[in-house]
């Protein structure tokens, strides 16, 4: 029997006033699929994965999950759902006066479970991020990349069905980027949950990404495997991916995804690349031009 997907988006609108963010995205993602969101500055990717939470309300659309649609649920309904979407964001926003193990554990207290039992599964999850052993440390005693996997702990110990992040590395020091995005591809390598990453980072697309989608003006514009939207776009903004990619050293031509060969391996040998070309100004955001690690 064919699975339902844990994702299905239909027809996703979202307007900032005048400004169209969203502009009918569309979007299945089966169970257990890693799909990396890129895209210039303001092209909608926040907006699309804040409304998959609903922590943004789209104008119009469905969003599908776990074969309900989360745009007609009851709040108590939502919360529920909610506990099966984890999130990470740039900022982990921890709780500066409460341990790593408390700042998890107050998550699962708030879902209901028994403090013994939630603080023991923060220590679980603790590990799975491979801080064990500074559970009882505040905040403030954490790196930027160690709090950071801390927030990556504490959504997993809700065990959620889709894990949404949205640049969990792009406020981080590049020294800490790998660190994060290790945990990441580990996560991904155990293949538990399904994931909606928008990064950068085009070396974890290259390595990880089951499937790659680029976004432009609030719409889809590539969709497929990474070896197809790097090396075979079919849009302008796929090109400019194309040719930033070639550009890199060591680039294979063919390959990709993660259980893919070749250009999956293009990533790991590249420095801080320039992100593509900004987009013409009737489209563009202002900040374009950060850079893109690959
Ligand atoms: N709260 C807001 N009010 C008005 N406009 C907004 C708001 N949030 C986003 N926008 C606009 O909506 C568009 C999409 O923004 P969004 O943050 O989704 O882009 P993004 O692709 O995540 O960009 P970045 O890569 O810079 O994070 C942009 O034009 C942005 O300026
Ligand atoms: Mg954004």
């Amino acid at each position: 029997m064919k699975r339902e997907p844990v994702l299905d988006v239909r027809g996703l609108r979202k307007r900032y006033g005048e400004i169209v963010a969203l502009d009918g995205v569309d979007l299945v993602v089966p169970a257990g699929q890693t799909l990396v969101v890129m895209g210039p500055s303001g092209c909608g990717k926040s907006t699309l994965v804040r409304c998959l939470n609903r922590l943004l309300e789209p104008d119009a659309g469905e969003i599908w999950f776990e074969g309900r649609n989360l745009l007609s649920l009851t709040p108590p309904e939502l919360a529920a759902a909610r506990r099966r979407i984890g999130f990470v964001f740039q900022h982990s926003n921890l709780v500066a006066r409460l341990s790593a193990r408390q700042n998890i554990a107050l998550g699962l207290i708030a879902a209901g479970r028994p403090v013994e039992e939630a603080l023991e599964a923060a220590e679980t999850a603790l590990d799975r991020v491979g801080l064990a052993a500074k559970a009882d440390r505040r905040p403030s005693q954490l790196s930027g990349g160690e709090q950071q996997r801390v927030g990556i702990a504490r959504a997993l110990a809700l065990s959620p069905a889709l894990m949404l992040w949205d640049e969990p590395t792009a406020a981080l020091d590049p020294l800490l980027v790998r660190e994060v995005l290790d945990v990441m591809e580990e996560l991904v390598r155990d293949g538990e949950r399904t994931m909606v990453v928008v990064t950068h980072e085009l070396s974890f697309a290259l390595r990880a990404a089951d499937r790659v989608i680029l976004m432009d003006s609030g719409q889809i514009v590539e969709d497929g495997s990474p070896a197809k939207v790097f090396t075979a776009p079919t849009s302008l903004l796929g090109e400019r991916y194309r040719r930033l990619l070639e550009s890199l050293p060591g680039l294979p031509a063919e390959g990709g995804g993660r259980k893919g060969k070749g250009i999956r391996a293009a990533g790991a040998n590249a420095g801080t690349v320039p992100r593509p070309a900004p987009r013409p100004p009737m489209a563009q955001k202002s900040g374009g031009g950060r850079p893109v690690r690959a």
